[in-house]
């Protein structure tokens, strides 16, 4: 909601003109199984994705980050990847693809899509090679050296060679059986049996992946958003390591657990996290990106903290990006944002690399309904009926001032779709109906994630919300009523009232909150600012404040006239306290996160403004 008028300058000025796209890139991240089903067989497709590009250009992002749309099982929702060089059927075909990257390019954005180098799926031919093939001959041993089979442990061999726990729970080993049918040697996987590891000292395995980089690149995407990028490498003879990975816990910030066994100490990390081989593997990757004149991206999926190791994924020569999770677990806490904010900046300027923010993705319960918990910093892995239940209203005003957090902080910001809207997790799905292998694989003690990715709601009247399309003109032109099979995902009742049709245009929704502070962030160039703490910071009031300044200096010209850009400058002041804060008074021009958050002069609890000074 605006209130006076929010002038910007009058050019389309970069305070540094010689960046690469994504420094300041807003990236949407597209669950292709939940985004839009055009084929009207309840599961998302290319095609979908493909229709509702209208709406993603009017939201006003950079950028695409496709989920895995490869021919794929789906035994872990599409990073279990059998072929990586097609599409599956589910999602269309290699020429969706090609026809996707065209029309997303003409509409002006760029697309990211998913690499997943630490597991193939179980399916996919180098690994039903490796099981059928004799492990005694010269061929069998070739075959499995891909992967990392190894002898099982006691008598028989039937301990498996390690204590290493899978992610998703249970052992990270499954035992072969021989072709002769005798038992065999076990191989390693740190996320479901169907997803095995791939052996990373195998050249063979390092050659093909950088042929399936140029396989993409060759067709024009823009990069890749690298999977358990920390994983790939392990520790020369697989040392004993007996805790559960902690990809998503509730254990707060050291999600690798580097601190609980060696504080500080990383010469020692988890056996399976962070070696440091998996660096050269990236330089490697870099010059295959450098070959390429459209300055592709890279971006890093690495659970580890702290994050000065983090930022070494996005030292020169490596990754562009890497996804800043110390912002995403910080949770609904002035004070853990306030350090999360103020360490990335500062690790992020050690190795001259732009920070990242974000809030949800599709393993993380969405931020409307974390932040509605009665503890807001809690991150559990799934929510169901019996758990608590977040208050819906406080977490919908809370994740419209965190968006104004995390638009408003320069550097690049990835979107989960549904943020836009102000999605909140399915809490209460029925049980009978998980995919996530998680929940099988902790007997149900985790609910895992499939809360997070029940598909989008385009049509709030329409069956199925309008995920299936039904039609051409997307959800505009109204839904195929009563022809579409129901959504892969049941949508909870109250998703009608966050539907795309009541909030595009509506004013005061929150897909026209996020539209205009994509606008102000874009043409005031924020994403390549300045920052700095304001002196109405104070975390532990539970006020986060800080300014970011663009134009002037010598910085701030025009890209076509080179005129130089007057001095703008951004305050953003977020209230996550308990009580209202005064704001300032010599500000024209102010957005706030909801219509009830400036009262008497004060901003609100659970609130956020952006003033814009001149
Ligand atoms: C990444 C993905 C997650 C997947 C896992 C295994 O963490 O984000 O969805 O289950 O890797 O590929």
């Amino acid at each position: 909601m605006t209130t006076g008028p929010l002038s910007t300058p009058p050019s389309e000025a970069r305070n540094r003109p010689e960046n690469p796209w994504w420094v300041d890139a807003v990236i949407y991240q597209v669950y292709p199984r939940s985004f839009a089903d055009a084929d009207g067989d309840g599961m998302g497709d290319l095609a979908g994705v493909m229709q509702q590009l209208p709406y993603l250009e009017q939201l006003g992002v950079d950028a695409i980050w496709l989920s895995p749309f490869y021919v794929s099982p789906q035994r872990d929702g599409g990073y279990d990847v059998a072929d990586y060089r097609d599409v599956d059927p589910l999602f269309g075909t290699l020429e969706d693809a090609e026809a996707l990257l065209e029309a997303a390019h003409g509409a002006g954005l760029r697309v990211i899509v998913d690499l997943v180098p630490n597991h193939t799926s179980s399916a996919h031919p180098w690994f039903t090679e490796a099981l059928a093939a004799d492990p005694a001959t010269e061929a069998g041993r070739a075959a499995r050296d891909r992967y990392m089979f190894r002898p099982g442990q006691g008598p028989g061999g039937a301990q498996p060679p390690n204590n290493w726990q899978s992610t998703f729970g249970g052992p990270a080993w499954t035992r072969t059986v021989d072709p002769h049918g005798t038992p065999g040697d076990w191989y390693l996987h740190l996320f479901d049996s169907s997803q095995p590891d791939l052996n990373w000292d195998n050249p063979g395995v390092r050659d093909e992946f950088e042929d399936i980089l140029r396989f993409w690149l060759d067709r024009g995407v823009d990069g890749f958003r690298v999977d358990v990028a920390h994983g790939l490498v392990k520790a020369e003879g697989l040392p004993d390591h007996g805790i559960r990975p902690g990809m998503i816990t509730d254990s707060g910030e050291d999600v690798s657990g580097h601190a609980e066994e060696n504080p500080g100490d990383h010469a020692h990390p988890v056996p399976y996290h962070d070696q440091e081989g998996v660096h050269a593997v990236y330089r490697d990757w870099n010059q295959v990106l450098a070959e390429y004149s459209h300055e592709p991206v890279m971006v890093a999926e690495a659970w580890v903290s702290p994050l000065e190791r983090l930022f070494r994924y996005v030292r020169p020569g490596e990754m562009h990006q890497a996804f800043n999770f110390t912002f995403l677990l910080a949770g609904w806490d002035a004070v853990r944002l306030s350090d999360a904010i103020t360490v990335s900046l500062e690790e992020a300027g050690k190795v001259g690399a732009p920070n990242t923010w974000v809030l949800s993705n599709h393993d993380t319960v969405r931020h409307a309904s974390r932040f509605g918990l009665s503890d807001p910093t809690r991150y559990p892995n799934g929510l169901g009926a019996e758990d608590e239940q977040p208050d819906e209203a406080l977490g919908w005003r809370r994740a419209r001032a965190a968006a104004m957090i995390e638009l408003g902080l320069p550097g690049s910001a990835y979107l989960y779709q549904g943020d836009e809207l102000g999605l909140p997790e399915h809490t209460t799905l029925d049980d009978s109906l998980r995919q996530d292998p998680t929940f099988v694989r902790t007997a149900g003690a985790e609910k895992g994630r499939d809360g997070c990715r029940v598909p989008m709601p385009w049509h709030a009247e329409a069956p199925g919300f309008g995920f299936t399309l039904g039609t051409d003109e997307g959800y505009d032109a109204g839904p195929a009523a009563g022809t579409a099979t129901a959504p892969w995902l049941p949508q909870p009742e109250s998703f009608g009232a966050y539907a795309a049709d009541r909030q595009v245009d509506v004013e005061g929704s929150t897909f026209e909150l996020y539209r205009e502070l994509l606008g102000v962030r874009g043409e005031l160039d924020l994403g390549t600012g300045a920052f700095a703490w304001s002196g109405l910071h104070s975390p532990e009031l539970g006020v986060l404040a800080f300014t970011v300044t663009t134009g002037g200096g010598q910085h701030g010209h025009d890209l076509d006239s080179g005129e130089r850009v007057p001095e703008q400058v951004v305050l953003v002041l977020a209230n996550l306290g308990e009580t209202a804060v005064d704001v300032p008074e010599d500000d024209a021009a102010a957005i706030f996160s909801h219509h009830e958050a400036l009262q008497d002069g004060q901003l609100m609890p659970d609130s956020a403004a952006w003033f814009l000074k001149r």
